[in-house]
């Protein structure tokens, strides 16, 4: 399984609040090409990929959104319009989850009420974690291991309180070249040299 955890820390949790951040403010419309890129391949959708954005601007706690392909409901259209409603409907399902509490909506996202920093603890308990960096090990020199869960922010980078803390959990830092790529972006280069790699 390949699990991409974006931080995107301007992204309000509240849904009308976020869908009114389209073309200003957070600007959440980036949010819908991470989720084309990480879940869907030309006629059909990967299976073996899972992907969690996680929502910061809230008065509570931050909103996990986890969208799965291997149990991907039917999600109401792929525009980007349809796939921010979805994401508007699912943080309205989760509106008064309790701090690590969590929901699975009808069309299998799950919503969880968890931080960031709590959530890559958990992954970082059992799995490989990469944090993708420019100044980290090239991708392909590194080998990427088995199961492997990458993190990525949104435009504002990873406080540096964040990264130290990472670092100390062993999450390795991850470069994909000397380009600065949108998040987006960096989960096609990652898919692809994981595919040519056949794992
Ligand atoms: C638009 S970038 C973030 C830009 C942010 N202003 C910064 O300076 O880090 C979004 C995400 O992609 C990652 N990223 C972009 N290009 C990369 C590259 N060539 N190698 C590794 N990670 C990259 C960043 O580390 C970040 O997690």
């Amino acid at each position: 399984m390949r699990e991409f955890i974006v931080r995107a820390r301007k992204a309000p949790v509240d849904a009308d609040r976020f869908l009114a951040s389209v073309g200003s403010g957070a600007h959440v419309e980036y949010l819908a090409h991470i989720i084309v890129n990480a879940l869907f391949i030309s006629k059909g959708h990967r299976e073996d990929a899972s992907l969690t954005l996680v929502l910061e601007d809230s008065a509570d706690f931050s909103r996990a959104l986890t969208i799965q392909g291997n149990s991907l409901g039917s999600l109401s259209g792929m525009n980007e319009g349809a796939l921010l409603n979805t994401c508007a409907t699912a943080l309205r399902a989760g509106k008064s989850l309790q701090k690590e509490a969590s929901i699975i909506c009808d069309d299998g996202i799950i919503v969880k009420a968890i931080s960031f920093e709590h959530l890559v603890k958990e992954k970082a308990a059992t799995r490989v974690v990469y944090m993708l960096d420019r100044k980290g090990d090239d991708i392909r020199e590194t080998g990427v291991l088995g199961n492997p869960v990458f993190l990525l922010t949104d435009h504002i980078p990873m406080p540096k309180k964040t990264f130290n803390s990472l670092i100390r959990q062993g999450v390795v830092k991850l470069s994909l070249g000397p380009t600065m790529l949108h998040a987006s972006q960096c989960i096609s280069v990652i898919h692809n040299e994981l595919d040519r790699l056949g794992c």
